[in-house]
């Protein structure tokens, strides 16, 4: 009661000093602001050292003497660094009553380590290469209409374009969208289990390395699947898999013939005319009387209130960065380009999950 009324007084001193609660919380917050890209560069130090990987091998826990070894790095810089994401709740550090301080794993330093099947540093390692970093500098000339894409006034190129002529930044941009993949397709086997009903065979348009169609047949044995996507990016998949097919093309021209056309993360890319273009060549592809489209996309703005809304908003800000017309979309504007492109019909599933799946009929 004593300290409840101090922390009034406190608020009041404030109030009268003109230092409102906002403020102070302001005052506290702006820093996050000023050195927020510290947490993407310590965490992307800590995957170039395979930390977790390194505590996945010697049974989940080390001391820093036995890291620092394994690591080749001096104990106290090693431990400045871990002192830095164990007050992230990257990596959690103990003290034995000899003084030895041992570091473990957590729930979130196991999604940097390789073991994980659902770790994300592939994507952590894509978003903090210098040619995805640097269109986020020029971004501000997008904004104002200076620039028509801030990849390309930072890279001379849009992204395809210039992943199709340095295929080392292709395989960082597969190899990220794989372990995306990797969460989010078995989200949507154990939530839709009837997706794939009456269905034998799925094409997966712009479907990366393949890693997608993989794990589809697995969870529904019964299709086939074709892995869609640019030449030089289904010669390089490494999944062996006869139950998938790899196909090189252009979604803009022609798409293989498949009762289901699969689409994860690839629509956002790209500018309404665009979409269109794509969903229209998808209509093509599939039976007109059965046939249908699975979108694996964001739905921003739809009052879905859950822990991923943050998320959804900062991709729309990627895809700013990132591509020349991409965006996040509303359900508004899914249902727009939907109805252009001549799907009739079309309904929303929300998963445990940053995307949602929208199943379209023509
Ligand atoms: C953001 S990635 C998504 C990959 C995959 N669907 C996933 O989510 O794991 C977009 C994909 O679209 C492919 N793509 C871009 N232009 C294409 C085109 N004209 N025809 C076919 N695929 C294309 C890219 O090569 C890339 O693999």
């Amino acid at each position: 009661m004593e300290q409840q009324n101090l922390r009034d007084v406190k608020k009041g001193e404030n109030k009268e000093e003109g230092i409102g609660e906002e403020e102070a919380l302001a005052s506290v917050d702006i820093w996050k602001y000023v050195f927020g890209f510290t947490e993407m560069a310590m965490v992307k130090c800590a995957i170039d050292l395979g930390i977790a990987d390194v505590l996945h091998k010697n049974g989940g826990s080390m001391s820093l003497s036995e890291l620092s070894s394994s690591l080749n790095c001096p104990p106290p810089t090693l431990y400045r660094l871990m002192r830095f994401l164990k007050h992230r709740k990257i990596f959690s550090q103990t003290q034995t009553s000899h003084g030895t301080i041992v570091y473990a794993q957590t729930p979130l330093s196991r999604r940097l380590s390789s073991h994980e099947e659902k770790n994300l540093a592939a994507l952590i390692l894509l978003e903090s290469t210098p040619i995805m970093l640097a269109p986020w500098l020029g971004l501000s000339n997008r904004i104002k209409g200076k620039s028509a894409s801030a990849f390309d006034a930072a890279n001379g190129e849009d992204v395809w374009s210039y992943a199709s002529n340095n295929l080392a930044h292709s395989k960082v941009i597969n190899d990220a969208m794989a372990c995306d993949a990797r969460v989010v397709v078995p989200q949507i086997i154990k939530e839709c289990p009837n997706l794939f009903d009456g269905v034998s065979s799925v094409v997966d348009v712009g479907g990366g390395n393949g890693t997608t169609s993989s794990i589809l047949v697995k969870g529904f044995p019964w299709i086939q699947a074709i892995n869609f996507d640019v030449p030089h990016v289904v010669s390089s998949n490494v999944d062996y898999n006869e139950q998938v097919q790899h196909v090189g093309g252009n979604m803009f021209e022609s798409i293989p013939k498949a009762d289901v056309a699969f689409m994860k993360w690839v629509l956002h890319d790209w500018g309404d005319e665009e979409c269109i273009q794509i969903l229209q060549q998808c209509k093509e592809a599939i039976p007109k009387d059965n046939g249908k489209v699975i979108i694996v996309e964001a739905i921003i703005d739809d009052g879905t209130k859950d822990e991923f809304e943050d998320t959804r908003l900062m991709l729309d800000m990627v895809m700013w960065a990132h591509t020349t017309n991409g965006k996040e979309r509303t359900l508004k504007e899914w249902s727009y380009l939907l109805k252009e492109a001549g799907f009739c019909q079309y309904n929303v599933k929300h998963i445990q999950a940053v995307q949602s799946v929208i199943e379209a009929f023509p």
